[in-house]
């Protein structure tokens, strides 16, 4: 077997030292695959003497992280920092002196990507990021490899696991948000800023790239409609789960006539529905492809391990590639880079769902009716209605699924309802999806 592939580590924290552990525990079977033993030569993290979770006896610890990249028993680079700043320098680094790049940093491919793959493009050097996405999940290489025949039409999935497991232990435990929110920071799922998981931006950054390698467009993360579940309350999750559905955050990138549909948001799913099934800090992706229909990817969207499955799979693709000319290897978004283009992204007020809507009403006579007859002059039909009986001076809380409606509308009926006298506040909305229209 040839000498082992050297690689320099940025970043000791939870994924990095995942890798660490992973690439140990497995560096037989890992070395018969790559076709070399793959070592670690160097580490780099702010603090070099905190313990770690791991063997680190054989690697040499720095602070200074450019030490790393441009050390030259360093073959290769692993960026698990996180953010832009260091990382863009340091990754830029490498590619300059020709070293591929393994990342797991979403936030840096979605926002300076299409930068970082030009510099790579003109050194003729890899990036590989199969652990920005969906963490364990191989849905980069899915997508870019396995359903390269497809015209791809929608990739719609759970795809932030911190969300996922708030939402499940309010639903399961009936805990608050920041108790179910302290576990998973204490369980290693979320960011550094965990600010970026609950509102949306983390979901949004990985959206982003799945869109851009499913229909060939540029990375454009300021496209994405991005909304959190910060406002979600556990009445609408009991509302919800009285009515069927289970809300899930959702990331929808959609093919259209007119354009593309990029969101992530808040999501009634029906209970029946796989996607509704998907709990803790599990991430599932549907991708609808027109040859091969809906094909379905679940596993552990976080985790130091579960990230580190990919994070150590980019690295075994990057050392059998080695010696393959930068032409002839998968390009970094899927379609060759000279056949990337644009695509128009529809407005919000545009895109067509059906909704949920949470209603707090005084409790008087004729207050329903008065909803349904907004809904039904704006030729929006009531799906499921159901009302929650106010305790002693309380008010009522209605609950309402609606049929499909272009948002526009739907937000003409909300400002109709909300201005109504006998709706107080205590006003909420949200998308239903269907998977199967
Ligand atoms: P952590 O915060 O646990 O670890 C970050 C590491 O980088 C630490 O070792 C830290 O040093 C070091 N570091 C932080 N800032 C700097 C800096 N300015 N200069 C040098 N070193 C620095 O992050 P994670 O391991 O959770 O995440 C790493 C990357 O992987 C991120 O891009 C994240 O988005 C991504 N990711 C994370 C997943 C997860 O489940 N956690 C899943 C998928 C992707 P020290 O330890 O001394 O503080
Ligand atoms: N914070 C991210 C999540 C890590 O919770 O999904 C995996 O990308």
């Amino acid at each position: 077997m040839s000498d082992p592939i050297r690689v320099g580590l940025l970043g000791l924290g939870t994924v990095g030292q995942g890798v660490v552990r992973v690439l140990q525990r497995n560096a037989e079977e890992i070395a018969r695959r790559a076709g070399r033993p793959i070592v670690i030569s160097r580490a780099s993290a702010r603090d070099p003497n905190k313990a770690r979770d791991c063997d680190l006896s054989q690697v040499a610890i720095e602070a200074d992280p450019m030490r790393v990249v441009t050390a030259d028993d360093v073959d290769l680079v692993v960026e698990l920092i996180g953010g832009e700043t260091p990382a863009f320098v340091l990754i830029g680094e490498a590619i300059r002196r020709g070293k591929p790049v393994v990342t797991a940093n979403k936030a840096l491919v979605a926002e300076r990507g299409n930068e970082l793959f030009e510099l790579a493009r003109g050194a003729g050097t890899m990036i590989a990021y199969e652990a920005a996405v969906a963490g364990g999940i191989p849905i980069i290489k899915s997508i870019r490899e396995g359903l390269a025949a497809n015209r791809v039409l929608s990739v719609v999935g759970i795809i932030n696991g911190t969300c996922n497991y708030i939402l499940t232990q309010m639903s399961l435990r009936g805990i608050d948000f920041g108790t179910a929110l302290t576990e998973a920071q204490q369980l290693g799922y979320a960011e550094a800023d965990p600010t970026f998981d609950v509102e949306g931006v983390d979901a949004a950054h990985k959206l982003t790239i799945l869109a851009s390698i499913a229909f060939g467009i540029p990375l454009a993360f300021e496209r994405v409609a991005c909304e959190g579940i910060a406002r979600i309350q556990s009445q609408d999750i009991e509302l919800a789960k009285a009515l069927g559905y289970r809300i899930k955050h959702l990331g929808v990138a959609k093919r259209g006539m007119d354009g593309v549909e990029l969101r992530v948001q808040p999501t009634l799913i029906a209970d029946d529905q796989l996607l509704a099934k998907v709990d803790g800090v599990l991430n599932a992706i549907v991708v609808h492809g027109d040859a091969v229909g809906r094909t379905g990817y679940y596993g552990r969207g976080a985790g130091g391990e579960a990230t580190a499955s990919a994070v150590i799979a980019d690295l075994v693709d990057a050392v059998r590639s080695l010696d393959t000319p930068p032409q002839h290897r998968v390009p970094y978004l899927a379609f060759q880079p000279d056949a990337i283009a644009p695509m128009e992204v529809l407005p919000l007020e545009k895109i067509e769902s059906a909704y949920y809507l949470r209603v707090c009403v005084a409790d008087e006579p004729g207050v329903l009716r008065s909803i349904t007859s907004i809904l039904a002059e704006l030729d929006i039909s009531v799906e499921a209605i159901i009302q929650k009986e106010p305790r002693a001076a309380e008010d009522a809380v209605v609950a309402i699924i609606t049929s499909v409606v272009q948002e526009a509308r739907f937000n003409e009926a909300c400002a109709r309802i909300e201005a109504l006298p006998s709706v107080r506040s205590g006003f909420s909305r949200l998308r239903v999806e269907h998977f199967d229209s």
